[in-house]
């Protein structure tokens, strides 16, 4: 079974597709990650990450990178959804990631564009999606918990430019498949939208 798991930042899809992969014994695959070692190693390399040469250079990238806690700061998120704009760059993460899904027993995976081109064919695809207010709280919520310090004004108005950027894309832009069941997260707390994920694909499958 492959559960494809789509939806902007901050809307709890990493959350569910975790649980789901635990829930239904799966492997998961973020593969924001994988655009956020990309981000890092374009700057690690002194690199443009709006340069289409700079940003293929750094998927390259040594494979102990993927378990560096940096890469989970919003600078890299940041750097990484610049990156994600090249069609080349998508190109060459995407063997990786069809491969993973391609395992015996199936996968989880979460992402941008998992449902529509990574998985076209997964057996299920969520889109989950949450109120910009509803994602901001939350990512103020997890920055105070981490000691950062950021408004909930500037957090807003910096996922309103990540969705913008990731929305209006040409290559893989964030879309929701047509065959994709939406959940809205915004008003439900973690434990209610996993149950609510799971019920999904009990219903799905
Ligand atoms: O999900 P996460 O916030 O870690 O992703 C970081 C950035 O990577 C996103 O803003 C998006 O631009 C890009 N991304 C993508 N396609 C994916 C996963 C992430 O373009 N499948």
């Amino acid at each position: 079974m492959i559960i494809a798991v789509d939806g902007p930042t901050a809307s709890g899809k990493g959350t569910i597709a975790k649980a789901l992969g635990r829930h239904f014994g799966l492997p998961h695959m973020d593969t924001g990650l994988l655009y956020r070692a990309v981000g890092y190693q374009v700057d690690l390399n002194g690199g443009n990450p709006d340069d289409a040469g700079d940003a293929l250079a750094a998927c390259n990238f040594p494979e102990e990178l993927l378990g560096h806690p940096a890469l989970r700061s919003e600078a890299i998120g940041g750097l990484a959804s610049r990156v994600s704009i090249h069609p080349a760059v998508r190109h060459a993460l995407l063997e990786r990631q069809r491969a993973f899904a391609a395992q015996p027993g199936g996968a989880v995976l979460d992402g941008r564009d998992i449902g529509t081109v990574i998985c076209p064919d997964a057996d299920v695809k969520l889109f989950v999606t949450a109120s910009v207010d509803a994602r901001a709280e939350r990512r103020w919520a997890e920055m105070q918990a981490r000691g950062e310090d950021h408004t909930l004004a500037a957090i807003r108005e910096d996922l309103r430019e990540r969705d913008a950027r990731d929305s209006q894309r040409s290559a893989a832009p964030l879309i929701m498949a047509p065959d994709a069941l939406l959940l809205d997260t915004s008003r439900l707390n973690r434990e209610e939208a996993v149950a609510r994920a799971i019920e999904l694909v009990n219903a799905a499958t």
